[in-house]
């Protein structure tokens, strides 16, 4: 069997490459990068490097500087950096954007490359991003992907619902290219049956509905072009595109089709069962001196409070439950986890009752990876930051096994 060369972009700690090595051993990955621009120290890629070896097909610099480099690939996955859409506009150097907007790191790569196959993860909110003209940005990433011969489904899923430990919501993007059998066939359904095809095959037949089963489906619908018949280019789409799109779509031949889906959902994992079994450190459990803070950051507030430029305005915000439930799945793990904040999930100690945060083997579980995988050397506090980056590796597991059958 032929392997499929696969490249890691912003590979983090591996968690594409654990999820499609679990799915078949054919995924094989020729060349990984990764590095934390905001930080000296190079936790994640040495965490990275302890596990999968450390030559020069692992490269530790800014996307930017070393994507020349790549070799020929079948496949490029990778789970680009989100916090900011605005990054998406447009400066005067035109479609290649301004430095470090990393969506067009890819872009320029896939020009350049062409591999079969492309499997992105994201955040749910790139679907709406930016607030002011709502799905703009996601419509750019399809018509760059058209422009270069791509077919695009999307699903947004939610860990949870499909068996696992943390109501994570990430949208994962699957596209394949006009060399593929998968592109040929579909080309062809929605040449002759049109939109009936297109909404069969995001119910039933695609990658994604497939590795995520769906029960049903909402009445509401997007159906868009986004090709040269309506927007001259990427800039022209950028200025006029405003649209809304629903947690599952399809883009072919520049016909871009989405709709609101419901999953068949799993049995979901409950937080009880991932924790640790035996006792915890001490310095895990909430100090006394923290008690206020975390009441405070937990609970209801109406209060008054002031902008930057002196106006006031009240801000408002419900209460969080305190401590977790445990017959539930988490919330999402972020990178900021354990410190002192409504985000943070406090735990009643299965053997002692007291309150305490989550350790790193507990979010490691979370994500489904194996347990002590960031214990690679880094400070404690970065092997949350690192968790509340990566994914929900199973997730990769179930793609990559539906991208083995399709190959
Ligand atoms: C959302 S995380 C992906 C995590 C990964 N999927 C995992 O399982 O750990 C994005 C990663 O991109 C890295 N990154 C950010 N800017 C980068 C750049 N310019 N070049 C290379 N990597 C970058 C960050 O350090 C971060 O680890």
């Amino acid at each position: 069997m032929e392997p499929i060369r696969t490249v890691e972009l912003f590979a983090g700690v591996g968690g594409f490459r654990l999820g499609l090595e679990a799915a078949s051993d054919r995924f094989k990955v020729v060349w990984a990068n990764q590095w934390e621009p905001s930080m000296q120290e190079q936790y994640a890629f040495d965490c990275y490097t302890a596990h999968f070896g450390n030559d020069r097909s692992q490269v530790c610099q800014d996307i930017a500087k070393v994507k020349g480099s790549i070799p020929d690939h079948d496949l490029l996955v990778g789970g680009f950096p989100c916090q900011d859409y605005s990054i998406m506009k447009k400066n005067s150097a035109g479609i290649e954007g301004p430095k470090g907007a990393l969506w067009w790191q890819i872009d320029d790569i896939l020009r350049e490359k062409r591999p079969r196959y492309l499997l992105l993860e994201n955040v749910d909110r790139i679907l709406r991003s930016p607030a002011k003209q709502c799905g703009r940005d996601f419509s750019m990433i399809l018509r760059c992907l058209y422009d270069k011969g791509y077919a695009v489904e999307w699903r947004v899923i939610n860990a949870a619902e499909y068996g696992n430990a943390q109501r994570r919501r990430r949208t994962f993007i699957l596209a394949y290219h006009s060399v593929t059998k998968r592109f040929r066939d579909l080309a062809e359904g929605v040449c002759s049956k049109w939109l009936k095809f297109m909404h069969k095959y995001l119910l039933e037949g695609s990658i994604l509905a497939k590795a995520f089963p769906i029960k049903s489906h909402g009445t509401d619908y997007s159906k868009f072009w986004i090709d040269e018949m309506v927007y001259s280019d990427v800039q022209d789409l950028s200025v006029r595109q405003k649209v809304f799109l629903y947690n599952a779509g399809l883009m072919m031949n520049g016909l871009v089709y989405s709709i609101d889906v419901h999953p068949q959902m799993e049995s979901p994992i409950a937080l009880r069962d991932i924790l640790e079994d035996g006792r915890v450190d001490e310095h895990f459990f909430l100090r006394k001196a923290d008690m206020p803070s975390w009441r405070y950051a937990k609970g209801a507030k109406r209060e008054q409070r002031i902008r930057l430029n002196g106006e006031k305005y009240w801000f408002t915000e419900g209460v969080v439950e305190f401590p977790e439930p445990l017959d539930r799945p988490a919330r999402t793990i972020l990178t900021s986890e354990t410190q002192v904040g409504r985000t943070s999930h406090v735990v009643a100690d299965p053997q002692t009752g007291r309150l305490r945060t989550l350790t790193p083997v507990e979010c490691e579980r979370l994500n489904g990876f194996p347990d002590g995988w960031t214990d690679t050397g880094m400070p404690e506090k970065m092997r949350y930051f690192c968790m509340g980056n990566a994914l929900v590796v199973p997730l990769v597991t179930r793609i990559g096994e539906g991208l083995i059958a399709d190959l």
